[in-house]
């Protein structure tokens, strides 16, 4: 009998342990982001970190390093503390929907993050920037700046497992296009796109085939090789005065590289968006035309306050809906800024999002 009792003890002490081991270990909201190696999600989870510092609930937040499968079981590791909401923005956007179909199965809330989960109903809500307004801007930046026929126009995109290079790719499309049709634009670096040039609203498909021929997969080396054999292929009557619709920052820098060392271009007007600090920077130089700034404060928090709002039982309110290919996904929008040599300072030093400090010749 004593042994018996002795055993009991003992189990209990390690239930205790065990169960308190668990809640220490425990997270509330976890956070899922897609890669560490690009400054755009590094920024994210600094945001993520000060809203962090304000709330009274347990946040984790895990990096998937561009792998589909590294984000499967960063959403298995927070099923396991018990988390109430995940935020994810995901690598693979298809890929993602098996990952969290595990998660609402745990009757978890998932929150999509900037970029959309598609294919599968196990989102509840998605938390992003106006990602076709950005490719309208980059689109609009590039017509503003030219004049006359016929100038060379090179297309880059985001990469295919990412719904927001459609979006992007969209937004620019519709403020292209009429311009391409008009002469005003001569496209120099994709077969596809010139093929449906007269179209102005693609489908998804018309878009896969011109993303799949001008993507950059989001790596600034994939950016620069593709840039280096476009210029290699074209003579001189195709370069001049160039307009580059490059999809993000990383890539615009290592585009605009590729053109500043062609000495056939006289110059170039290049896209980016993020506003990262490098980009920034060479906006300040001359080597980069714009950027779209989103400010990642206004999106971390967003998602924190809807990620609460979930945990207290209250239903987030939503100003859009997406589609993913299976639902319409309720959605929280928000506006993007423009960003040039001309109101780089207003924008980005005086709103605080940046320090003067950590640029030259500002
Ligand atoms: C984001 C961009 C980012 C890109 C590459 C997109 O989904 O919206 O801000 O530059 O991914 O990481």
């Amino acid at each position: 009998m004593k042994r018996i009792i002795a055993l009991v003890m003992v189990v209990s002490v390690f239930l205790f342990v065990g169960l308190q081991a668990a809640s220490a270990a425990g997270v509330d909201v976890g956070i899922v982001l897609p890669t560490k190696d690009e400054p755009r999600w590094l920024q994210d989870r600094a945001r993520f970190e000060s809203v962090i510092e304000e709330t009274p609930y347990s946040v984790e937040v895990l990096f998937s390093q561009g792998s589909s499968a590294a984000e499967k079981t960063n959403v298995e590791t927070l099923i396991a503390k018990g988390a109430k909401v995940i935020i994810i923005c995901a690598h693979d956007a298809a890929a993602a929907g098996i990952a969290v179909e595990s998660a609402k199965a745990e009757g978890i809330a998932v929150i999509s993050y900037d970029r959309l989960i598609t294919g599968t109903d196990a989102v509840d809500y998605y938390v992003t920037f106006d990602s076709v307004a950005v490719g309208e801007a980059m689109g609009q930046y590039l017509v503003d700046n030219a004049a006359g026929k016929g100038n060379p126009l090179y297309l880059y995109a985001g990469a295919l497992t990412d719904n927001n290079a459609f979006l992007f790719f969209q937004g620019a499309w519709n403020i292209l296009q009429p311009k391409i049709a008009d002469g005003t634009f001569v496209i120099k670096n994709s077969v596809q796109a010139d093929n449906l040039k007269d179209i102005k609203d693609l489908t998804r498909d018309q878009l896969a085939t011109i993303i799949g021929e001008v993507t950059t997969d989001w790596d600034m080396n994939v950016a620069k090789s593709k840039a280096e054999a476009h210029l290699t292929a074209r003579t001189a009557a195709d370069k001049g005065k160039c307009y580059i619709l490059a999809p993000n920052d990383g890539t615009a820098r290592s585009i605009a590289d590729v053109f500043a060392a062609d000495t056939d271009v006289t110059e170039y007007f290049v896209t980016g968006q993020d506003a990262e600090k490098a980009s920034v920077q060479y906006i300040i130089d001359g080597k980069q035309s714009m950027t779209v700034f989103k400010d990642t404060r206004i999106l971390a928090t967003d998602a924190m306050n809807m990620a609460i709002e979930i945990i207290e039982g209250k239903t987030p309110e939503t100003d859009a809906f997406y589609n993913n290919t299976m639902i319409e996904v309720p959605s929280k929008q928000s506006p993007v800024i423009i960003v040039t040599k001309d109101n780089v300072k207003e924008v980005l030093i005086d709103s605080g999002y940046y320090e003067a400090g950590e640029f030259t010749g500002i």
